[in-house]
């Protein structure tokens, strides 16, 4: 797949590496520098380059937004027309000091996410991993259990390119129903971010306890 790259920091930058890696095509877009898009390609191997968001949407058959909650309406306007895209978002709708989710239990980041590009098709993974883990999943491969991931949203085909993407990051997609799941889902995010970054296990043990194992 081409994957298109909306926001290069920890989690955009691991996860385009992971895709790369995995055979993706991947375009790393939106960094305040643009040497650290490129260097980032560059690392990821010959099936990553550098470009702008609008570069990372054109002709992609699936883009990773993620950026932080301020940061959406301006990669937005950046990225130009996204109608028939596959969005994958895991960007949590948090504050600017990243102490609380801005919306309440009504609706979610990805619902209101999906409410700005009404034509796109929007999913909601890996907002719930610490991006710490994401390289150690991806290298342990077939070798270890893998870690079960939860995804949602509210068409089946881009669905079934996300669930293909979760497989190819290491993991086991779950399908925990449509987008508006993300509602328990995002505070989910912020209880994993918590024990990942306050509590005393580190991300190995949120990591841990993400582990679901469906029947
Ligand atoms: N980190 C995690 O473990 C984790 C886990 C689950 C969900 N999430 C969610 O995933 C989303 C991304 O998180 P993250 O940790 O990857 O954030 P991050 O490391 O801060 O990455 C955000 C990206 O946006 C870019 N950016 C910020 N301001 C910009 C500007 N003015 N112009 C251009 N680019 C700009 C940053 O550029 P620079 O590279 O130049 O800084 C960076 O590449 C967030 O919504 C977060 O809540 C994160």
């Amino acid at each position: 797949m081409r994957i298109g790259i909306l926001g290069s920091g920890l989690m955009g930058g691991k996860l385009g590496t992971i895709f790369a890696h995995a055979g993706h095509e991947v375009v790393f877009s939106y960094a305040r520098r643009k040497e650290k898009l490129e260097r980032l390609a560059r690392d990821a191997g010959p099936k990553a380059r550098a470009g702008a968001p609008a570069e990372a949407a054109q002709n992609a058959d699936a883009l990773l937004l993620a950026v932080h909650w301020s940061r959406v309406d301006d990669v937005l306007n950046q990225a130009g027309d996204l109608s028939g895209k596959v969005v994958v978002t895991c960007s949590l709708p948090m504050n600017a000091d990243d102490t609380g989710l801005v919306l309440g239990h009504t609706t979610s980041g990805a619902e209101e996410f999906a409410k700005k590009v009404p034509e796109a098709r929007v999913v909601c993974a890996f907002n719930t991993v610490p991006s710490e883990v994401l390289f150690g999943v991806f290298e342990a491969g077939s070798k270890a259990t893998r870690p079960s991931l939860v995804y949602c949203g509210d068409d089946a085909d881009s669905k079934g390119t996300a669930a293909e993407l979760i497989r190819d990051a290491g993991f086991n997609p779950v399908d925990a129903g449509p987008l508006r799941i993300a509602r328990y889902t995002e505070p989910f995010a912020l209880l994993v971010a918590q024990l990942a970054y306050e509590g005393e296990g580190g991300p190995e043990l949120a990591y841990r306890f993400e582990r679901i194992r469906p029947e």
